[in-house]
């Protein structure tokens, strides 16, 4: 557990609702469990205040960091700008028809865990233009993902719209999916 590191004050956002909806840890929240783990000394250095998971399911990734506040929102919806100090998530990432996503989206049921759109980018694409004005000077970003979102357009696009570097930094063979965690950093890590 990771839970001596953090203290401060962790918001969770979601979509929360009952347990049917909920998103069982699966081999991906287990990635990226394992890859903050080994970022330890990277997140030490953002020193974190605030840290917030976005879309959190059972609570998992969260509870591992710090006491936690619930917030119920879409995406950053809830945030106010400039406040956050680590961002966590692991986002509906599964390649399905646009139809598919939109309807997890507006209906929030279990589909709205997995269904990511042409190519798993429809919500991670919704979040990433607020990213760069949400985040700290010191703020962090990781990201779980699989290889048919497109890491390397993903990161080229991070850069170009806020100037963060991007670095992968665990990939994981679960199934039949390649999965990948991607840390995005407003400057080099000082521990990296
Ligand atoms: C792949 S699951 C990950 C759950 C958990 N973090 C884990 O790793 O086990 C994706 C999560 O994103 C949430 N989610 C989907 N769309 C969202 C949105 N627009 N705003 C916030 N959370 C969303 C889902 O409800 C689900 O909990």
């Amino acid at each position: 557990m990771l839970s001596w590191f953090f203290g401060l004050i962790v918001l969770t956002l979601g979509v929360l609702g009952d347990w049917a909806n909920v998103y069982e840890p699966s081999d991906d929240t287990y990635l990226l469990l394992d890859a903050l783990a080994a970022d330890l000394a990277v997140l030490r250095d953002a020193l974190p205040g605030v840290v917030l998971e976005l879309g959190s399911g059972s609570g998992c990734i969260i509870t591992g960091l710090a006491q936690i506040l619930v917030v119920r929102a879409d995406l950053l919806g809830a945030v106010r700008p400039g406040t956050v100090d680590v961002l966590l998530f692991n986002p509906p990432y599964v390649p399905t028809s646009e139809e598919e996503a939109a309807g997890g989206q507006a209906e929030r049921d279990i589909s709205a865990a997995w269904a990511g759109g042409p190519d798993g980018r429809v919500v991670v694409d919704r979040l990433l233009p607020d990213l760069g004005r949400l985040l700290s000077a010191r703020g962090v970003f990781y990201l779980l993902g699989v290889r048919e979102n497109r890491p390397d357009e993903l990161a080229a696009q991070v850069e170009a719209q806020h100037g963060m570097r991007a670095e992968l930094i665990a990939e994981r063979r679960a199934q039949n999916e390649r999965l990948f965690v991607m840390r995005f950093s407003r400057s080099q890590p000082a521990s990296a």
